[in-house]
């Protein structure tokens, strides 16, 4: 079994304060779903996110790492610190650090590797284009994606990794994948998986969703067979959308 996971990508919003306040807000959300719930905030947040989160059962997340231990990366931030602050896992890969900084599948690669030989989760995103989806080359780009940022990685070290689904042209435009089309994609993608670490790693994998789910949407993709939780945007700034996405059931 699968256990869901509802993960907060709060991307470039909340400062430390704002941060504490959801999170107080976040705190006082009934689970009823069970899910493992994650909030990713700033890293200038991550800290007052820790303190905030203290005896609670919600995951801590940073939003990147960096793949070298420490050294001259101006503004980078690396898996150590990261440990310290007690964050549990990374979002690797993101969408808007593969177009606005130049992230490509081999930086993922190094950048899941690093987090992994840290003891960190990765939560790894692919997705393809605009272009890429009407050219139906869809499952093509993200099985490659997936095979690449996974190049090196363990069996064992599978078991920490989450994959995240995330069209790009459905993330911040309230466009979202029909439930029908997300699975079939992250079946393609469970299936890439199962060529490199076979059936019973893939099974195990748990492979979100993103882009553009919400409270409304979460129930109709969460009932899909392969999706396995939702990695979200600009619902997971909200308490009460965020708590609509967590108690998707
Ligand atoms: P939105 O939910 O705002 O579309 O963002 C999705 C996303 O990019 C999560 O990583």
């Amino acid at each position: 079994m699968r256990r869901p996971m509802i993960a907060g990508n709060w991307k470039m919003n909340k400062t430390p304060a704002e941060t504490k306040a959801l999170i107080e807000d976040l705190k006082a959300i009934e689970n009823r779903s069970g899910a493992e719930v994650v909030v990713c905030p700033m890293t200038v947040s991550l800290f007052a996110a820790a303190e905030a989160l203290k005896g609670s059962e919600i995951k801590l997340g940073a939003q990147n790492v960096h793949f070298a231990d420490k050294g001259a990366y101006t503004g980078e931030c690396n898996a150590a610190s990261l440990k310290e602050l007690g964050v549990e896992y990374v979002i690797i890969g993101h969408s808007e650090r593969r177009q606005y900084f130049g992230e490509t599948d081999l930086t993922v690669n190094q950048r899941t590797l690093k987090a992994l030989e840290a003891g960190l989760k990765p939560i790894v995103c692919v997705g393809e284009s605009l272009e890429q989806k009407q050219q139906g080359i869809t499952n093509e780009i993200v099985c490659l994606q997936t095979k690449v940022a996974l190049l090196g990685v363990t069996a064992e070290q599978l078991k920490d990794l989450v994959i995240a689904y995330e069209p790009v042209w459905a993330i911040g435009t309230g466009l979202t994948a029909t439930p029908e089309d997300a699975n079939n994609t992250i079946r393609a993608i469970r299936g890439a998986v199962e060529e490199v670490f076979g059936a019973e790693a893939a099974q195990s994998l748990r492979i979100l969703y993103g882009g553009s789910m919400n409270d409304k949407n979460a129930h109709d993709l969460m009932a899909q067979s392969d999706v396995d939780g939702g990695l979200i945007g600009g619902a997971s700034l909200v308490a009460e959308k965020f708590a609509g996405v967590i108690n998707f059931n």
